[in-house]
């Protein structure tokens, strides 16, 4: 199953922060674009046959264009960089359709949303939900200083039935926002989304560790390092395709997506990382060593990621 991919131009890019572009991408014919609901993120395919997903960060009611924001990474992969560099207005590009692993839940009675530098823009597209409905929410965007914080003239503009506190730290973490202070005493009620970069994840979720975690949804743009010591899959295992009864081995130093893939049969995967939910399969029989980022329990037990996860048993069955 090939992913669908839609032809789009760059219609807009704006330099939204140091070191962030917005870009703004709309169909060739400006016909509308897919609906999708907030916290949604697509895959762009970007000149040097890059893949890379970015969440979209405009309103979920207006679909003639889709907006994304890129931190240009000197550093990274270089996905963002090229992106960044190279992307100008009426370039044409494919994205995908889009995917949601970072939904609101509409049961909330209030919704606190905590994001660090980029990881800012799941957090708009959900405030452009939010303020119109009326739902109750709280944004705490924490960035190094003004210059580097992307948005802040939409942020300043909406409005509804909540507020939004700028926390600059200027370098030194001490400086910024009391995580722990602010997640001590949580209720029920309250849904906590947070987005960010590898500590500000791991501060958060450490700060929200005693809250009932079916209110607390997070979403990483990119793989934190893994920790060996939790690493329990074997070296080397089979997989199995229910459908065909084909098998075939798993060594250590490839994804069970690639074997599948040498092998010719068809998968699809995008950020190869467990975070973008491409790769997503069920399987019939054999346990899992879970590496993504993004399934829930209930769901692992069901699904596993192709492009990361490990087998704790020497063969799984996928329901391929
Ligand atoms: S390809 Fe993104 S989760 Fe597997």
């Amino acid at each position: 199953m090939a992913v669908d991919r839609i032809e789009v131009v760059v219609s807009e890019v704006v330099q939204e922060a140091e070191g962030i572009r917005a870009f703004a991408f709309q169909r060739v014919d400006k016909s509308s674009l897919p609906e999708f609901t907030a916290g949604s993120h697509i895959d762009v395919f970007i000149p040097g046959g890059i893949v890379r997903q970015y969440s979209l960060s405009g309103s979920p009611s207006e679909c003639d264009r889709y907006t994304i924001g890129v931190l240009r990474e000197e550093n990274g992969r270089g996905g963002s960089k090229a992106l960044y560099d190279q992307v100008r207005p009426g370039d044409r590009l494919f994205i995908s359709e889009p995917r949601n692993h970072f939904e609101l839940t509409r049961s909330a009675k209030r919704y606190l949303l905590l994001a660090g530098g980029i990881g800012i823009t799941p957090m708009m597209s959900m405030l452009e939900y939010l303020a119109p409905e009326g739902l109750p929410y709280e944004l705490h965007f924490c960035t190094r200083s003004k210059a580097v914080t992307p948005f802040r003239k939409r942020l300043s503009e909406i409005k509804g039935n909540g507020q939004v506190h700028h926390h600059f730290d200027n370098g030194n973490p001490e400086n910024g926002l009391k995580i722990g202070e602010l997640l001590r005493e949580y209720d029920d009620g309250t849904h906590l989304y947070f987005c960010g970069p590898p500590g500000f994840m791991g501060a958060v979720k450490v700060a929200s560790s005693h809250w009932n975690q079916e209110t607390v949804h997070f979403e990483h743009f990119s793989a934190p390092a893994l920790d060996a010591a939790n690493d329990q899959g074997l070296e080397c295992f089979y997989v199995r395709i229910a459908s065909t009864g084909a098998t075939y081995e798993v060594p250590a130093d490839r994804s069970i997506a690639q074997v599948l893939q040498e092998n010719g049969v068809e998968t699809n995967t995008s950020c190869s990382q467990g975070i973008c939910g491409t790769c997503q399969t069920r399987y019939l029989n054999g346990e899992p060593q879970h590496m993504d980022l993004i399934l829930t329990p209930s769901e692992q037990a069901e699904y596993l990621m192709i492009c990361c996860s490990r087998s704790k048993t020497k063969e799984l069955i996928l329901d391929l």
